[in-house]
């Protein structure tokens, strides 16, 4: 599994590092950013979650 994040749309709201902390990791541009590609198996589950709950869909999993 692969992640993005879109930085476009990412609002930095800090969800996804919070969620997924081995996947995703707030940059100093407040924007967050994926750490883990491909996504390290264990974390799949966390990964899928964060891109359901971000709130402005800016997260892509495939
Ligand atoms: Fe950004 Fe969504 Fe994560 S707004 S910080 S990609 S939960």
């Amino acid at each position: 599994m692969r992640a993005v994040v879109s930085q476009d749309t990412c609002i930095g709201c800090g969800l996804c590092p919070s969620i997924a902390p081995d996947v995703f990791e707030m940059k100093d541009d407040g924007k967050a950013h994926v750490i883990a590609n491909p996504v390290p198996k264990d974390s799949e589950d966390a990964a899928k979650e964060a891109a359901d709950s971000c709130p402005v869909n800016a997260i892509a999993v495939e």
